[in-house]
């Protein structure tokens, strides 16, 4: 299959999973399951989660079982992006092309729209797929879920991110700042889809490097396009980062370097996926997508 129908398949699937997951209306309070909503739908290119399908059909798994994770992973980013637009933050009025969550429903709803994202998250991964047959795959899904989202992964990276607003970095420091605000995310994605397939430690391994270097080529790409991409294709305001003196690999290399170190990424990523065969070509696919696309 060719790669945009497969996208177009498993953005389908993703899409009924984050609705069929979403809190039943009469559980909760209606504005923050409109919140919820509103940033959920018609979302993203949903790319993290579809990474996680991908890496769990390619080690042979079913998409059933690694589905709710998936919502998951999204449920996250989606928070992820609305706590990064905030004012306190790096304060978007734009996003998926639509206004902003705080913009909509104001501050204070955004950030509980968001907490509320991150913690329904976290009980969709634990209690689906139901039943224990897959309970110890939940179990370290969950653990390293935790730790890429958490303070030793985006919010670390956010921290960092904020931090060195204006002020000089090293090239080290950039790495650390991209690799923990979204290299950990996508890389989780990734491994995620490995273990809800039941992946042997060595294929694991595998998925970590791809998605390490799938992630950081990620985050190259959206500094690129934050100068050079086309705002109705992005759905964000673009020249942000120069104003707010974002720490930036263009800012910092100039972007024809930039380019070449998202391809050395990706080339990093696709290496890895040597063993896996013809069932790796998705993954290779996906990679290539990441680090050529335009919005
Ligand atoms: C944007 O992520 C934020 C970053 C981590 C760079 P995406 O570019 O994946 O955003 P959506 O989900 O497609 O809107
Ligand atoms: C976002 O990085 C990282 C997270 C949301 C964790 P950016 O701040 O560069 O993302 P955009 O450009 O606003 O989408
Ligand atoms: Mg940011
Ligand atoms: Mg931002
Ligand atoms: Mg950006």
């Amino acid at each position: 299959m060719k790669l945009s129908s497969r996208l177009q398949n498993d953005r389908r699937k993703v899409d009924a999973a984050l609705r069929r997951f979403l809190p039943l209306p009469q559980s909760v309070p209606l504005t923050v399951r409109r919140a919820m909503a509103y940033s959920l739908f018609p979302g993203g290119k949903r790319l993290r989660p579809i990474l996680a399908i991908t890496a769990c059909r390619a080690l042979g798994g079913r998409v059933a079982d690694v589905l709710p994770a998936a919502a998951a992973i999204e449920m996250i980013h989606t928070y992820s992006l609305i706590h990064d637009d905030l004012p306190a933050l790096d304060n978007d009025d734009l996003r998926r092309g639509r206004a902003t969550s705080h913009r909509v429903f104001g501050e204070a709803m955004a950030i509980l729209a968001g907490d509320a994202l991150l913690t329904h998250a976290f009980q969709i991964a634990a209690s689906y797929p139901g039943g224990l047959r897959l309970a110890g795959r939940k179990v370290r899904a969950i653990r390293l879920l935790s730790r890429a989202a958490g303070v030793t992964g985006m919010i670390g990276g956010q921290v960092m991110d904020l931090e060195a607003e204006g002020r000089p970095y090293s090239y080290g420091t950039l790495l650390r700042i991209h690799r923990d605000k979204t290299g950990a995310l996508i890389s989780a994605a990734a491994q995620i889809g490995g273990i809800m397939a039941g992946g042997r430690p060595t294929d694991l391994r595998a998925l970590h490097v791809y998605g390490d270097g799938v992630g950081l080529a990620f985050q190259i790409v959206d500094d690129i396009l934050d100068l050079e991409g086309d705002p109705h294709r992005l759905g964000k305001t673009v020249g942000k980062d120069p104003r707010a003196r974002k720490a930036t690999f263009p800012a910092l290399l100039g972007i024809a370097e930039s380019r070449r170190r998202a391809e050395e990424a990706v080339q990093h990523a696709g290496r890895a996926l040597a063993r896996f065969g013809r069932r790796g070509r998705p993954l290779a696919a996906l990679a290539r997508f990441i680090v050529e696309r335009v919005s």
